[in-house]
């Protein structure tokens, strides 16, 4: 099939989050599966690509032949940040995407080949399904081709004052509160769930979750009566990019069969963070967006408790100003036990992976999470919340004895926190047992060829 992927951000060229990964990484496997695929995306600041296809975007190539297609406009993206400035998001966002959405429309048309799949990622391109069945429904160069929107996180759903609404450019008839209105404003998510031909969302449990009250963020409803068209495909790993056998970013190299090397790069890890480097004190890592959904309430409710525990913290993000000031402070408070490291920085990510024994990501929800993977890949052990993409990628050790390959909080709790993180200093001083555990985990396999087997039905399921 002839499938385009419309995103705000692909791996390399963007990154804030999972978002961009699984952007680059699932075109290359859809490629390798025998689909001709492409991508659309915004021609950020950041992306530098120099050649140019036309007027409307620059051009780019990945895997073996998947064209990216930058979309041009200098005051809507030439920007320091993909969707904000300062922690607030950009105040044109609605009529920056809706720009993108539009433009990339214009431009397969002027690509010329008809479309099959258009599939769309997260609010940005959330107009895009309704632009197919409405201004662009007569369209014959449109006729055969069906979106997929896929939900990567459903708290962040694009919704702006209705005063914005014109400039959308549609009918007034789509403001209704079964479309586009959500509590009397747009909210372009919407639009995606209820326009789209297929909705999936990143792992069976998260499809459950959104369908209920507890979950849904007010599109419990929207989400369930769609319910025979919504699917949760766990999103994949990639696996030669994260390899500790062969990562550019890490050396010595190592495995499941050969360990050691973890001492020595738990080693340099202590010294990056600027930690006393201890030989046996455990490790415990983190890396990731800083913000509400990662579980940060629970670190401070617990901060007393742990450092009265024998362990070390390395905590590495950006995000939300308040919570990189929280672990600044908690870092200043115990500087031997607590590091902050507070920027973005890809050498260091494969460090805390590397180097830590386990790692640490108590989320509130988790669409997927696609760092307790890289961590079982890297032999670090996760601690994760019972929730969303973790219960579908962690089984407990203790209950699940035989194939277990981490620590799954039994509540979402300072005490929760802390009886698991008791576990697994139980477990850090039985030495053959935690290396078989750290073996177990290191085997585990997300992979996205079995992700494309689901996708290749839900697409099949678009055309029927
Ligand atoms: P989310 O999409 O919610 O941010 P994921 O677990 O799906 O979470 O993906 C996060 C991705 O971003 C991972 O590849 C992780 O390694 C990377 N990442 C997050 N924060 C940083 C950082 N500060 N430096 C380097 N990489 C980061
Ligand atoms: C989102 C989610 C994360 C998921 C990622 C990629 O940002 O927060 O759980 O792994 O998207 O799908």
């Amino acid at each position: 099939m002839r499938i385009v992927f419309a995103a705000s951000e692909v791996l390399p060229f963007a990154k804030t989050g999972g978002l961009a990964d699984v952007c680059g990484a699932l075109p290359v496997e859809l490629e390798a599966a025998g689909h001709e695929v492409s991508i659309i995306m915004p021609y950020y600041k950041e992306v530098g690509v120099k050649k140019v296809f036309n007027d409307r975007a620059q051009v780019d190539v990945i895997g073996q032949d998947i064209k990216v297609y930058f979309i041009k406009h200098k005051a809507f993206f030439g920007r320091s940040s993909l969707y904000g400035d300062n922690m607030n998001d950009y105040p044109d966002n609605l009529e920056r995407f809706a720009f993108f959405c539009r433009q990339a429309l214009e431009l397969l048309k002027e690509i010329g080949k008809p479309v099959d799949i258009i599939h769309c990622h997260d609010w940005q391109t959330g107009l895009i399904p309704l632009l197919l069945k409405a201004p662009y429904a007569g369209e014959a160069f449109f006729s055969a081709t069906r979106t997929v929107f896929t939900i990567h996180n459903l708290a962040y759903q694009g919704v702006f004052p209705k005063e914005e609404y014109a400039k959308l450019g549609l009918e007034e008839k789509f403001f209704n509160d079964s479309q586009v209105e959500f509590y009397g404003k747009v909210n372009l998510l919407k639009a995606g769930i209820v326009f789209s031909d297929y909705v999936t969302t990143v792992s069976p449990q998260y499809a459950k979750e959104i369908q209920t009250r507890e979950w849904g963020c007010g599109l419990e409803g929207v989400l369930q009566s769609r319910k025979g068209r919504l699917a949760g495909i766990l999103n994949g790993l990639d696996y030669e990019r994260w390899n500790p056998e062969r990562d550019v970013f890490i050396d010595p190299a190592f495995s499941a069969r050969d360990q050691l090397a973890k001492k020595i790069h738990r080693e340099k890890l202590q010294k990056v963070a600027g930690l006393p480097v201890l030989a046996d004190i455990p490790v415990f890592g983190f890396v990731g967006r800083l913000c509400y959904q990662k579980g940060f309430d629970l670190i401070e409710g617990a901060f007393e408790e742990l450092m009265h525990r024998p362990i070390q913290l390395v905590f590495l993000g950006v995000g939300e100003k308040k919570y990189q000031e929280l672990l600044k402070k908690l870092a200043r408070k115990n500087p031997q036990r607590f590091a902050a490291l507070v920027r973005y920085d890809e050498d260091i990510a494969h460090q805390v992976y590397a180097g830590a024994d386990f790692f640490l990501m108590p989320s509130v929800y988790e669409p997927c999470g696609l760092t307790q993977m890289i961590a079982l890949r890297y032999g670090a052990i996760p601690l994760v919340s019972g929730v969303g993409g973790f219960l579908d990628t962690v089984s407990d050790c203790g209950v699940n004895k035989k194939q277990g390959n981490g620590f799954v909080l039994s509540s979402y709790s300072v005490s929760g926190l802390l009886e698991a993180l008791d576990r697994a200093l139980g477990l850090y001083n039985q030495k053959e047992k935690l290396a078989a555990l750290i073996a177990q985990a290191m085997d585990c396999r997300f992979t996205w060829q079995s992700s494309v087997k689901h996708f290749n039905e839900v697409y099949a399921a678009c055309r029927s």
